[in-house]
C-alpha cells in the first residue's frame, strides 16, 4: 500500500446516522484530518449532514458517487451491520481505505471476505472498535498486563439500555443484523478479550424474540439480552451481559488478588481506579483504609473517544500499513468467532440463516 503523504487525512463519510453524526463531531478535532464528503441513500440528508460540519463538505446522494471522489482517502462506514460487507467492497472498488463500524459483519464468512478484499485492493481496514483504541483502556490493558494490580482472576462487563424504536430501526430489524449481542454484547467480549486475552471457552443464555425482517418478511430469532461467561488462560472468569430490555450500569469490573479495578461507562471511561486490598503481609495495627488509585490515560481523549481511532487510522496511513495493531484483522476475527459460536449455542439466527 502506498503511504498516504498528505498534510492532512481527507475523510469520507458513508451513511448519516446517528453514529455518522457522533463521529463527524470527533472527527472535527483530529487535528491531521478533513472531513471532505458525506454520502447518503438521499442527497437532501447528505447535504443536511455536510451543512452541519463545515463549509466545503461534499455532499453525494449515493454512497457509489462518495467512493467515486478522487478527494477522498479513506471511509467510514456507518451502516448497520447487514450493509457493511457491500458498503466495504464498494468502497475498496473505488480506492479507499475503511474504517467499519462494528461488529465488521454479521458472520465470520462474511468478515474473512471483508478482509480479503480489503488485502486483494491493497487498502487498509480496520474495524471501528474504539474502545480499543481509546486511551484510558490502553493504560489500563498495558499496566494490568504488566502486573501492576496483581493478577486478575475476574472481569465483570455489561452494558444495556432500553430500545423504544420501530420495528424498522436496526436496534430491532433483524434484516438489518438486531439484537444485543452484535450491537453491545461485543463490548464486554471485547473488554475480555483485552483485559484477559482470547477466551478458551464460552457460555452464553439469550432471551430470544423470534420476528420476520421488514423488508425480507423472513422470520429471524434476535436477542433482546444475552448472558455470557468465559474462561481464561490462569483459571480466569468473565461474566458478562448486554440488554435491550433493560438498564444496566455500562460498567465493568476487574478483581484481581490485589484488588479492584473499577471502570463506569467501561467502553469509553472517563475515569478508571484501583482499589487496593491490604494483605496479611502489608497489614499494620496502624495502617488506614487504602486509598484508591486513578489510572491516567495515555494521551488525551479526543472528543468522546472516536476522535482516538480516527487518529490512529490517520497513523496507520501515514506508516503505510494495512492494519491497526490496535485492532487487528485477527483480533476482529477472534470476536466474530466468539459471537459465531454464542449465536449457535443460543439459536440467533438472521433471515435466511
Ligand atoms: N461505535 C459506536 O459507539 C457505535 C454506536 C452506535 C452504532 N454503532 C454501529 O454503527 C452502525 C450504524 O448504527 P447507527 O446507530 O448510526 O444506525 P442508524 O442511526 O440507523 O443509521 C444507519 C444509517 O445507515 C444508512 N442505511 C443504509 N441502508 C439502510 C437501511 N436499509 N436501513 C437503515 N439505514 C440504512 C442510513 O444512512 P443514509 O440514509 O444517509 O444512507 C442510516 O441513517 C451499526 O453497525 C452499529 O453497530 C457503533
Amino acid at each position: 500500500m502506498a503511504v498516504v503523504t498528505n498534510e492532512v487525512i481527507r475523510w469520507g463519510i458513508l451513511a448519516t446516522g446517528k453514529i455518522a453524526h457522533a463521529f463527524a463531531r470527533d472527527l472535527l478535532l483530529v487535528p491531521d484530518a478533513e472531513l471532505v464528503a458525506v454520502g447518503s441513500r438521499r442527497l437532501p440528508s447528505a447535504e443536511a449532514f455536510a451543512a452541519q460540519y463545515g463549509e466545503g463538505v461534499r455532499a453525494y446522494g449515493s454512497y457509489e458517487d462518495l467512493v467515486a471522489d478522487p478527494d477522498v482517502d479513506v471511509i467510514y462506514i456507518a451502516t448497520p451491520h447487514a450493509f457493511h460487507l457491500e458498503n466495504a467492497r464498494l468502497a475498496f472498488e473505488g480506492g479507499k481505505h475503511v474504517l467499519c463500524e462494528k461488529p465488521l459483519t454479521l458472520s465470520v464468512a462474511d468478515s474473512e471476505e471483508m478482509i480479503a478484499l480489503a488485502g486483494q485492493h491493497g487498502r487498509f481496514l480496520m474495524e471501528a472498535m474504539w474502545t480499543a483504541c481509546h486511551p484510558g483502556v490502553r493504560a489500563l490493558q498495558r499496566r494490568l498486563a504488566a502486573g501492576e494490580f496483581g493478577v486478575p482472576a475476574h472481569v465483570h462487563a455489561e452494558l444495556g439500555f432500553v430500545v423504544q424504536a420501530a420495528a424498522d430501526d436496526r436496534m430491532l430489524d433483524p434484516d438489518l443484523g438486531a439484537g444485543a449481542l452484535l450491537d453491545m454484547g461485543i463490548y464486554p467480549l471485547t473488554f475480555a478479550h483485552l483485559m484477559l486475552g482470547e477466551a478458551t471457552s464460552l457460555t452464553a443464555q439469550a432471551d430470544l424474540h423470534v420476528t420476520p425482517g421488514t423488508a425480507s418478511g423472513k422470520e429471524g430469532a434476535i436477542d433482546m439480552a444475552i448472558a455470557m461467561t468465559g474462561a481464561y488462560a490462569g483459571g480466569a472468569l468473565a461474566t458478562m451481559h448486554a440488554s435491550m430490555r433493560s438498564w444496566t450500569t455500562s460498567a465493568a469490573a476487574i478483581a484481581t488478588d490485589r484488588g479492584r479495578i473499577e471502570v463506569p461507562e467501561f467502553h469509553h471511561p472517563s475515569r478508571i481506579t484501583f482499589t487496593p486490598k491490604a494483605t496479611m503481609a502489608d497489614w499494620t495495627a496502624d495502617a488506614g483504609p487504602l486509598e484508591p488509585i486513578e489510572i491516567e490515560p495515555d494521551e488525551p481523549v479526543i472528543g468522546s473517544g472516536y476522535g482516538n481511532e480516527a487518529a490512529e487510522v490517520n497513523r496507520c496511513l501515514r506508516a503505510g500499513l494495512l492494519e491497526s495493531p490496535l485492532v487487528p484483522h485477527s483480533q476482529t476475527l477472534t470476536l466474530m468467532r466468539q459471537m459465531e459460536e454464542i449465536r449457535r449455542q443460543t439459536g440467533i439466527r438472521y433471515p435466511g440463516e
